[in-house]
């Protein structure tokens, strides 16, 4: 099974000049960008192999909400895909996951495909792996309370690895991607289900990761920014 190699942008980079070389460095099959909103119509033209996504979207399908973007907006511009319930979003923004459940029942109503992207604080983690997998369940239960959906995919971000250089223990996100699968099956009847490792990702690990068959993929943040450190990991897939 091929692996997804999503990457999510974030709010960078500054410039149109800059996003198109971004682009032009990204166009692989097995990727998915994630730019901000303002860059989808420019990579809907450049991108002709990869698959493209939102890093949001709000519930309301239109009216007086000053600021925010649609799923059938979202759509329009060229994405296929979108990025829900990111931690920054939930530190950032207060996205609780009631307001997580509604985002993600709009999306896929509308036909977007969603990443819904889980994880842990440190605190949890310090308790070890169990404790954390107790937290990402509930987690789940909530953000996909009364949703039936068949291609829903989950990325596990650990909130600590994140931006830091300290990825997860391989062995230990391949453990969590797999309890992650489990829930998906049984509990939400995805035959199929993916789940994709976030956090530090770059060119040095991304073999380790994408070597374990439960994991699906990887979700890259900084590395996605940097054209040489972009190249390099795409060579490894
Ligand atoms: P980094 O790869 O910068 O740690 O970011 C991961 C992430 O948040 C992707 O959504």
């Amino acid at each position: 099974m091929s692996k997804i190699i999503a990457l999510n942008w974030k709010l960078n980079p500054e410039s149109i000049r800059e996003a198109s070389v971004l682009l032009s460095h990204s166009d692989n099959r097995n990727v998915i960008v994630f730019p901000p909103f303002i860059f989808l119509p420019l990579a809907k033209n450049k991108l002709k192999k990869s698959g493209l996504g939102a890093q949001d979207v709000f519930w309301e399908e239109k009216g007086a909400f000053t600021g925010e973007v649609s799923s059938s907006m979202l759509l329009n511009s060229g994405a296929k895909y979108v990025l829900v319930g990111h931690s920054e979003r939930r530190k950032y923004f207060n996205e609780t996951d009631e307001i997580i459940n509604k985002k993600i029942k709009s999306a896929i109503k509308s036909g977007l495909k969603v990443i819904l992207c889980v994880g842990e604080p440190s605190d949890v983690r310090r308790m070890g792996l169990t404790e954390a997998k107790k937290f990402i369940a509930f987690q789940l239960k909530k953000d996909l309370d009364k949703i039936s959906v068949k291609n829903l995919i989950v990325a596990y971000e650990p909130i600590w690895a994140i931006g830091t250089g300290k990825s997860d223990d391989p062995a230990e996100s391949a453990e969590m991607a797999g309890f992650i699968g489990q829930i998906l099956k049984y509990k939400h009847k995805i035959s199929d289900p993916k789940v994709l490792y976030g956090g530090s990702v770059d060119s040095k690990n991304v073999r380790d990761f994408i070597g374990f068959k439960e994991i699906g993929g990887v979700l890259v943040g900084g590395a996605s920014l940097n054209k040489e450190e972009l190249g390099k990991i795409l060579k490894q897939i």
